[in-house]
Order: structure tokens, then C-alpha cells, then sequence
């Protein structure tokens, strides 16, 4: 995912992505994590992966995106707020919303009030919840559609993705076997999961 998102890299993505950039519509939750559910540590990401900032980038531009404060602030200031997408940012930090490190930020003080404002921005037809692990954790019941990468990975780390549990079922998959292998030879796989509301 994009956590040093590059707006100026090639925007170039994978026929999977847009399709699901077409099919898409609904709240959704993207990202990526480890073999072991690691999704970050020391507030950054612990992978490089350029493909999937494209994917990620691809799937999120237009639509608005929600995300916890200390996301926000894992963005380099030079990559945000992430362009094409009203950036939703949700703390209990009262004032926040007026400084420095909030420049470019929609401020909230709750989840619901993140999904009230994403209701305003353009592109609402799909929202995106972003991270952390905080947000991951309050979100799961709410969102439609989940789209995670998994890197073949089992670095450690102190941020966790959430469990999709049984209500959860995968779709897409790319590949559908295997990995695929980024350029510096990282592999990697996409899957799509659904939640099935009862
Ligand atoms: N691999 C991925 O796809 C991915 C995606 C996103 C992030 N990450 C990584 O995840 C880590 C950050 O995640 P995190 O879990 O530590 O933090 P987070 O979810 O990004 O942000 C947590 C903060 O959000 C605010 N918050 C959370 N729940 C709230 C609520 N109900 N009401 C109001 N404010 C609320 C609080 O901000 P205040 O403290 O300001 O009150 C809280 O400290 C970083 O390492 C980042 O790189 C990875």
C-alpha cells in the first residue's frame, strides 16, 4: 500500500486492478500485509513494493479515503495529502485539524463522522478505509468489500491487519495459484474478499 506513495511514478496497473477499479462500489478496506498479518512497524510500512502502491494508488484515486491519524502522519509531508482523493483523517486530538501536520487533512473526531464527511467528497459512490491497524480493527464490520495484498513475507513488526473472519469470503484472486514476483523479486498475491451480511 502507499504509505511512500509516489504520485509521479508510472500509473501504469494490471487489467485485475481495473477491473476491480470498475466493479467496485461501497466502503472498502485495502491493505497490505505480511505471511503473518504484519501490516506495519516503527509507523511506516516494513516493504518496499512499488506494484502494489500502483494498485493501491489506482484503486483509491477518486474516491475519498479514511484514514487513523498516525497513517497520516507515516506519509512522508511531500506525499501528502495523497492526491485525487479527499484525505479523511480521524483523531480524538482536539485542534488538530489546525495545524501544520494536518495541512491538507479533513480532520474528524470519530469513524462515523469520517463516513458522514466521505458521503460529501467526490467519488463517494466507493470510500476507501486506508489504515492503521486502529481503524482496520473498528471498520471490519461496517465495509462491503476488502482488498488485500499479501507479501511473502514474515518480517516482523507491531501493526497488525484484522482478521477476516467467517462473514468474510474471497473473490478475486491475482494469480489465481501462485504469486506474482516484483521487479527486486518480493512475492506477492491480491485477493479480493466480500462480506456476506447477515
Ligand atoms: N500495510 C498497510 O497496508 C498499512 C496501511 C495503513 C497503515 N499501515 C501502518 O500502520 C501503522 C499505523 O497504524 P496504527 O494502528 O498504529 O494507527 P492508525 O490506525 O493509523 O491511527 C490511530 C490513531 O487514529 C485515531 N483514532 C483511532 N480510533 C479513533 C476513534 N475511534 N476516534 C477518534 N480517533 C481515533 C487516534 O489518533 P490520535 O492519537 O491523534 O487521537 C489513534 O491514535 C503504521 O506503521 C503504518 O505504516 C500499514
Amino acid at each position: 500500500m502507499s504509505n511512500h506513495e509516489n504520485p509521479q511514478q508510472d500509473s501504469q496497473t494490471t487489467p485485475f486492478t481495473e477491473d476491480l477499479a470498475a466493479s467496485l462500489a461501497g466502503l472498502g478496506v485495502i491493505w497490505a500485509q505480511s505471511n503473518t498479518g504484519v501490516i506495519g512497524k516503527d509507523g511506516g510500512l516494513p516493504w518496499h513494493l512499488p506494484e502494489d502502491m500502483k494498485h493501491f494508488a489506482r484503486l483509491t484515486t477518486g474516491h475519498p479515503v479514511i484514514m487513523g491519524r498516525k497513517t497520516w502522519e507515516s506519509f512522508p509531508e511531500k506525499y501528502r495529502p495523497l492526491p485525487g482523493r479527499t484525505n479523511i483523517v480521524i483523531t480524538r486530538q482536539e485542534g488538530w485539524g489546525g495545524t501544520p501536520a494536518a495541512e491538507g487533512a479533513v480532520a474528524v473526531k470519530s469513524l462515523d463522522d469520517a463516513l458522514l464527511e466521505s458521503q460529501f467528497a467526490p467519488g463517494h459512490g466507493m470510500v476507501w478505509i486506508i489504515g492503521g491497524g486502529d481503524i482496520f480493527a473498528q471498520s471490519m464490520d461496517l465495509a462491503d468489500v476488502a482488498v488485500v495484498t499479501t507479501v511473502d513475507t514474515t518480517t516482523e513488526g507491531d501493526t497488525f491487519a484484522p482478521e477476516l473472519g467467517y462473514d468474510w469470503t474471497t473473490g478475486a484472486r491475482l494469480p489465481s495459484d501462485g504469486w506474482l514476483t516484483s521487479g527486486d523479486g518480493t512475492r506477492y498475491r491480491i485477493t479480493q474478499w466480500r462480506r456476506t451480511k447477515g
